[in-house]
């Protein structure tokens, strides 16, 4: 039994896309059936439109990718229009990101969600690394993180759970995860990105156009792992989306037996499309050959 919940939403599959890495779903669409994903994660949407910051935007390293993409979106309206219907008439659950620079905007966009259908509920990303200054990151102040979750809750549809994504760039993300799931946070996205750089040695300057970026990818899986761990010892009834790094079933199964009911799977995708499916498969292998028969037995199971 592979089923699970983000909250109170009930999914399918504890295998979910990753914020960012797929865009809106569509163009995994040739590799793999949408609507066996537990849901598709969405890119982060902001109130209006934007084109992100300068290229280059993308780097990659012996073990992970960082980029600067910048919040590059179609805002609200156009996603409204165009892309959650597309979604929602193929049956495949939204969870949609949201992003913004004001606690207002968060808000905002959270009413513009409000019944939407397909939306199962929202992922609140206050850890974008590729802001003006470290000040905008949200998640790396528990006050502020904390500030932008109560009024995201207030606004939100009380149907949709509202999942806070934590950033791994902070001392304690303990407090953090305490701070928002206290605001109202009905479960906690680990991780958003840790913030690098890369230097070009021919050049002997930052390959990014925005100079430093987000890595993901193998790189973070460690940490990530880390963090859902010493998050669900501490507060083991939060629901915990892990991501960071997962490529295959036992990759998933780390972040499973450390916390998470849910997992997302990102930078996979940019080479096997299809990844996400085959997380799911080897994950459940994985569960059986070691005497599960439910993934929510696993759930925590490191801990015990
Ligand atoms: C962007 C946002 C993120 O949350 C992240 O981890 C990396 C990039 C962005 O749009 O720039």
């Amino acid at each position: 039994d592979m089923t699970t919940a983000l909250g109170t939403a009930p999914l399918g599959s504890p295998v979910l896309t990753a914020s960012g890495c797929s865009a809106f779903g569509q163009e995994l669409e040739p590799f793999v059936d949408l609507a066996g994903l537990g849901a598709v994660v969405t890119k982060s949407v902001q109130l209006r439109p934007r084109s992100g910051r300068p290229t280059p935007r993308m780097a990659e390293t012996p073990s992970g990718m960082l980029n600067s993409i910048g919040l590059q979106g179609p805002g609200i309206e156009g996603l409204l229009a165009g892309e959650l219907p597309w979604l929602a008439q193929r049956g495949v659950p939204a969870f949609v990101s949201i992003a913004g620079t004001r606690v207002e905007d968060f808000a905002e966009l959270a009413a513009r969600l409000r019944g939407v259908p397909g939306v199962l509920g929202l992922e609140v990303n206050i850890s974008c690394p590729n802001v003006e200054s470290r000040g905008e990151v949200f998640a790396c102040d528990p006050v502020a993180a904390s500030e932008v979750v109560s009024a995201v809750r207030a606004a939100a549809d009380p149907a949709q759970p509202v999942y806070a994504k934590l950033s791994p760039d902070v001392t304690d993300i303990v407090s953090v995860a305490r701070a928002v799931s206290e605001a109202g946070a009905d479960g906690l996205s680990m991780i958003n990105t840790l913030l690098g750089l890369v230097i070009d040695p021919d050049t002997m300057k930052p390959v990014l156009g925005g100079v430093t970026g987000g890595l993901s990818g193998p790189a973070v899986r460690p940490v990530a792992v880390r963090c859902v761990w010493q998050v669900h010892a501490a507060l083991p009834e939060v629901p915990i989306l892990g991501m960071g790094g997962i490529r295959t079933g036992l990759d998933a199964l780390q972040f499973v037996l450390a916390g998470a009911s849910a997992v997302s799977v990102g930078t996979a995708v940019f080479h096997d499309p299809s990844a996400t499916a085959r997380v799911h498969r080897e994950l459940a292998e994985a569960l059986a050959a070691r005497g599960f028969s439910s993934l929510r037995e696993a759930v925590g199971y490191a801990h015990r």
